[in-house]
């Protein structure tokens, strides 16, 4: 297989689901969305950076669609092959979320761990209130400050981490409002701990 110079996450997404520490983290970002807000099966959502779709699997059965929105299509391909086993109907779209529009409103927009992917987020954050309904909602984990570790390889890591305080404000001046960030737990690697944070919030 040729490898593509574009797809970062080439060459780890088959092995993606594998990692426990993985698989722990999204599962417990999981366990707080769904603590936080209540989705109904009318909903759709939008999964941005959705990977193999760890997080959008646990969150499937209580939402009626789910658009995964990744640039990798290593990813990508990772998660058409689950479409069977996840719980609601699923539309994978392979764009970057910076270069190219989605002309769609959603009900809610999750995000586990791509923010840090991303160099402008109040850009970011900005497109997400467009694409929101009114009252739509948004569930947004990544890392806390680190010190550039947390990564093999920093190619397309925009920011080591975020200050969540900051983090918070950049939602409020895209016009998030009831907004609370908490943690979700510590990330164990051999060479350090990483903390987790989720930001919940509404349009
Ligand atoms: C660390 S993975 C997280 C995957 C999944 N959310 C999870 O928690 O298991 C980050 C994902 O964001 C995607 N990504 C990074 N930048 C992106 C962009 N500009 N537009 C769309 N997807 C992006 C990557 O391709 C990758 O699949």
């Amino acid at each position: 297989m040729k490898s593509d110079k574009k797809d970062l996450f080439y060459g780890k997404a088959r092995d993606y689901d594998k990692g426990k520490a993985q698989i722990d983290n999204v599962t417990n970002i999981a366990n707080l969305i769904l603590t936080e807000i209540k989705y109904d099966k009318n909903q759709s959502i939008l999964d941005f950076g959705s990977g193999t779709g760890l997080l959008l699997s646990k969150v499937a059965p209580y939402v009626g669609k789910i658009t995964a929105v990744d640039i990798s299509k290593s990813m990508n391909d990772v998660l058409d092959e689950k479409r069977s086993m996840i719980d609601c109907e699923i539309d994978i779209v392979e764009i970057d979320i910076t270069k190219n529009k989605l002309n769609q409103k959603f009900d809610g927009i999750l995000s586990s761990m791509t923010i840090h992917h991303l160099k402008d987020t109040l850009n970011l954050f900005e497109s997400f209130y467009e694409l929101l309904n009114n009252g739509g909602t948004i569930a947004l984990a990544d890392l806390d400050k680190e010190n550039g570790t947390f990564h093999k390889s920093n190619k397309g890591v925009y920011h080591f981490g975020f200050d969540r305080e900051d983090f918070l404000n950049t939602a409020k001046k895209a016009g998030f409002k009831n907004l609370k960030i908490q943690t979700v737990g510590v990330v164990e690697k051999p060479y350090g701990s990483y903390g987790v944070f989720l930001l919940t919030g509404i349009k």
